[in-house]
């Protein structure tokens, strides 16, 4: 959990809802699924600049529980782009000691897709220089119904006394277990929600809004906006102004 005693100026911990690929595609009288594969490369832009300005955790939203919604092809267009993403970055991520982990439900996709998942995360488990997680079927709700029920299980078979559930427990059952809360929650595309997003972990996160930034654009500039915004943020967790 991200407590005021690791508050810097450098966050650890960044969460991106990657938004407006369809209108930036649609912008360019493409189909949608041109502005998904541009994101890719979004995606790659992302993880050097967090890199090279020392954010050391990742969290990407890639496909929600809400997306399932959108017709066929597209769905099976953002599949495709994930197992090609993997494909072709993984080793090089894995060389760069990035952990890769999917975090959201395995329930809806395809062996093939939930086999590529796990080469993804067992062949970078090791890893700790960087952490990438791809919030992919992910729904914040979702996580916590998810967590609710192995907590219930649990209490059940015994393995756990009902008055030991509290917010640390709960969040050790969560798909973010062992990462830091987010300090920052960014949007770009000008909408101004969380759909559905790391309810939980987003507590306390400092939420950015990129206005004009499709997330097909998206690049070390952006970050650096978005750095100085959260640099200028005084975070009070509930206490009072800092001296
Ligand atoms: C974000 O772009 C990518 C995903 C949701 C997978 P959108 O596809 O939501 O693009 P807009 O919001 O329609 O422009
Ligand atoms: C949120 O974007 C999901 C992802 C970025 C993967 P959406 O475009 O699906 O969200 P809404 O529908 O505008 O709330
Ligand atoms: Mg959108």
């Amino acid at each position: 959990m991200t407590t005021p005693d690791s508050q810097g100026q450098t966050p650890q911990h960044i969460a991106i809802i990657m938004d407006g690929n369809g209108r930036w595609a649609k912008q360019k009288g493409r189909p949608r699924a041109f502005g998904h594969k541009a994101g890719v490369d979004a995606v790659r832009r992302a993880v050097r600049a967090c890199g090279n300005a020392g954010v050391r955790y990742l969290t990407l939203f890639g496909f929600s529980t809400e997306n399932w919604r959108r017709p066929a092809e597209e769905i099976e267009a953002l599949f495709e782009l994930l197992r090609r993403f993997v494909d072709a970055d993984l080793e090089k991520l894995h060389k760069e000691g990035v952990r890769v982990r999917i975090l959201g439900s395995r329930e809806g996709l395809s062996p093939d897709l939930i086999s590529i998942i796990e080469r993804a995360e067992v062949r970078t488990r090791e890893n700790s220089a960087f952490f990438l997680n791809v919030a992919f079927n992910y729904g914040g709700r979702d996580e916590l119904v998810r967590a609710a029920k192995a907590i219930a299980k649990a209490a059940k078979s015994g393995d756990l006394d009902p008055d030991q559930i509290n917010e640390e427990l709960y969040s050790s059952f969560l798909d973010t277990s062992d990462l830091p809360d987010p300090d920052i929650l960014l949007r770009t595309s000008g909408e101004y929600r969380i759909s559905n997003f790391l309810l939980w972990q987003c507590a306390y996160s400092e939420f950015i809004f990129l206005d004009n930034v499709m997330w097909p654009d998206f690049d070390e500039t952006h970050l650096q906006m978005a750095l100085e915004i959260y640099a200028s943020r005084d975070r009070r967790y509930g206490g009072v102004k800092r001296a």
